[in-house]
């Protein structure tokens, strides 16, 4: 049975893509292997302040090839002193909740992610370290000015672009209508060229992947809505605006995806919604380009 959210982007096909093409679309999603058990879990109880060393080892020890990636991390971060970890809490404690959630998501999407975004003009990797960056910066957003949970902040910040690779390839070979709909000013913002020629864009394709994956709703609002929080139903837009923000700042540090950074429109609302101000921007800037750089490096194993 076909959820709203696929006959919205099936009805899109009449302005933008043949109708066959959408289908091809909802096709791939239909084929993206669901994400296990576990890491929905871990990204659920993510916001959880009580025990979750415990609560985190415990599903980390029921998934072999997550026990695997999360020791592998931790000793990565843990290689100047010289001794080797292999106990999955001691690794959970080292790391802490993001680390263990993004590495959690990259060990079942890494290929995914990795995925040279040619629609786009962005290298292999490429979606993989703005989604890290924009994770990182949603977070710091998010622990700023008006208290909001940072955890969730940073998982959907991680998971905000997962929609590009699935449209990256119907984006390819648009480039000469991209650059002249930029010059004529018809467009005013990347999101707005994707539906131009597709009739959908990167946010409902996500979202719509999101929910095969049966994430959360709040990561699957936030996915939808990361362009334009001040649309997003109101329990989630502080989220929605911390992931926002957070991706304008990964932008700003040199973190981009590609193409799309040219033109992305910043929604003000957001600085009212998060309490921020132009000073904390400074702070903040400075503070998520060393995070990143640091972090970035315990992923040194690929
Ligand atoms: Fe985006
Ligand atoms: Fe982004």
């Amino acid at each position: 049975m076909r959820s709203d959210s696929t006959d919205s982007l099936l009805g899109k096909g009449e302005s933008g893509l043949p109708a066959v093409e959408i289908e091809k679309m909802l096709e791939r999603i239909r084929e993206i292997p669901p994400m296990p058990e576990s890491i929905v879990h871990l990204m659920e109880i993510s916001n959880s302040n009580k025990y979750f060393t415990r609560e985190f080892s415990a599903i980390i020890e029921s998934d072999p090839s997550l026990t695997a990636s999360i020791l592998k991390v931790a000793n990565s971060a843990y290689a100047a002193q010289n001794r080797e970890i292999t106990s999955v809490k001691e690794a959970v404690t080292i790391l802490g909740k993001n680390m263990v959630v993004s590495t959690a998501i990259r060990s079942f999407s890494g290929k995914f992610f990795d995925r040279k975004l040619a629609g786009y003009g962005g290298g292999g990797q490429s979606l993989w370290k703005h989604s890290f960056a924009t994770a990182i910066a949603a977070s710091e957003v998010a622990g700023c000015g008006k208290a909001i949970d940072t955890e969730t902040s940073f998982t959907a910040g991680i998971l905000h672009d997962v929609g590009k690779v699935l449209i990256s390839e119907h984006m390819s070979g648009h480039e000469e209508v991209l650059s002249r709909k930029l010059d004529e000013s018809t467009v005013n913002d990347y999101l707005a060229l994707e539906r131009s020629i597709l009739g959908t864009d990167h946010c409902e394709v996500g979202a719509l992947l999101a929910e095969n994956w049966k994430l959360p709703e709040a990561l699957v609002e936030s996915i939808r809505c990361h362009h334009h929080p001040s649309l997003a139903e109101r329990p989630g837009r502080d989220i929605v605006s911390a992931v926002h923000l957070g991706d304008i700042l990964a932008m700003e540090i040199g973190v981009s995806t590609g193409s799309d950074c040219m033109c992305y429109r910043m929604d003000r609302t957001v600085i009212d919604i998060l309490q921020i101000s132009e000073n904390d921007m400074e702070k903040l800037r400075d503070r998520v380009k060393s995070k990143y750089q640091r972090r970035l490096a315990m992923y040194s194993w690929g």
